[in-house]
């Protein structure tokens, strides 16, 4: 395949999808970004009209202990490899250093782009300095990187709209806005070093707040951020489900010991979803009336099953798949010396600049809509046991 037909292909394909995540997006954050803006890839550092076969794609991702993350790199490195790139995949077991040495690797390979999901979103300055100095063009992958001036992209999901889905789900389960009853709610945020946390517990805090402070929502932990910036403070290190258990676990016999019940857990993602609901299990909690509206987010497939089951009761869908082609796409726009498709100039200051980005709508799944995961093709029906 020559190189004009690669990239026109994947641009052509590219502005279809643009047209269509727009459309989602604007719909749930209207005063957000500007759709269809463009960078300047070649301004960037970008290698002008490379063959691909002659770019060399770094991509660092930060485990493969949690499911989303080994499809994700899966499927980028086949689009890539699909489109003629070379690639060097690498997962770094949650280890901010072994992160690092991976990217100088991939830097001394002779990687001519970067597509980084980082672990911690402030540690990667000094070895991206690195990556500037050599000419080579970075993508943040899902989670962007701080405090630095050697970002050049950013592609993820509306993460602040993830935060506000979740929030809204137990607006409307609970009927908060008429009920006079009161429920128990128990927060929980993010890795404090990643990012992202920071806008789901925003999105969703912003929603459940004013509860919070009208007295229908009651934390009997105390766990309640007095505001968005306090979010750390209940965050989960590293996404662990057994942290999240064990959190889980002391707060129920800390402060429901004396028979009172837990209505509603804020978990920001599956992974903490998980843990949360067998320290649920583990103190008595069973499917049906009485348990508490637990939410999630990424569909992984145990939260799915556990969804199923009654042990969750919602999750928000990312299709990690069109993550990676939007990151495919932009990865031919670079190597062609092509603008760079982005529809967000806004939302995302790293500290040092604002980061040109792509934002991709995510999705409310519950266990009466399981079969959206089925019908696009991301669980077959036998994965889910349907
Ligand atoms: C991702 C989530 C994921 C979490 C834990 C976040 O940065 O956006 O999809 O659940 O990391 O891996």
């Amino acid at each position: 395949m020559s190189n004009t037909t690669f990239t026109w292909r994947r641009v052509a394909a590219m502005g279809a999808v643009a047209a269509l995540s727009f459309g989602a997006l604007t719909a749930c954050s209207s005063e957000r970004g500007d759709s269809g803006s463009t960078g300047d890839a070649s301004a960037d550092g970008g290698a002008a009209s490379a063959d691909p076969g002659d770019v060399l794609v770094g991509i660092a991702m930060p485990t493969k202990s949690l499911e989303r993350w080994n499809r994700d790199g899966a499927h980028l490195e086949e689009l890539l490899k699909d489109d003629g790139f070379s690639t060097s995949l690498q997962y770094a077991d949650n280890k901010v250093d072994q992160q690092i040495s991976q990217v100088e690797n991939m830097i001394n390979d002779g990687a001519d782009i970067l597509v980084v999901a980082s672990i911690d979103g402030t540690a990667l300055a000094p070895v991206l300095q690195t990556a500037a100095d050599a000419g080579i063009t970075v993508i943040a992958y899902d989670r962007l990187i701080n405090g630095t001036d050697n970002v050049d992209y950013y592609a993820t999901f509306d993460n602040y709209g993830v935060g506000q889905m979740q929030g809204e789900f137990i607006v409307d389960q609970l009927d908060l806005e008429n009920t006079t009853e009161t429920y128990n709610l128990e927060p929980f945020a993010g890795s404090p070093d990643d990012n992202n946390a920071k806008f789901f517990f925003a999105g969703a805090w912003d929603v459940l707040q004013p509860y919070v402070e009208s007295g229908t929502l009651v934390v009997p932990s105390g766990k309640a951020p007095a505001s968005d910036d306090d979010w750390q403070s209940i965050g989960i290190q590293g996404w662990s489900s057994d942290t999240a258990q064990s959190e889980m676990e002391n707060r129920l016999n800390s402060f429901y010991s004396g028979g009172e019940k837990v209505d509603v857990v804020l978990s920001p993602n599956d992974s903490l979803a998980l843990g949360i609901a067998q320290a649920l299990a583990g103190a008595g909690y069973t499917p049906g009336d009485g348990y508490p509206i637990l939410t999630g987010q990424d569909a992984d497939k145990a939260n799915v099953l556990n969804m199923l089951a009654g042990k969750q009761a919602m999750t928000v869908w990312k299709d990690t798949r069109t993550l990676g082609d939007q990151v495919a796409t932009m990865v031919s726009e670079i190597a062609a010396g092509q603008e760079v498709t982005v529809n967000d100039t806004e939302s995302y200051d790293n500290g040092n600049k604002v980061v040109p980005t792509y934002l991709l709508p995510p999705q409310v799944i519950t266990p009466d809509t399981v079969n959206v995961l089925v019908d696009s093709g991301f669980y077959t029906a036998a994965d889910l046991g349907l």
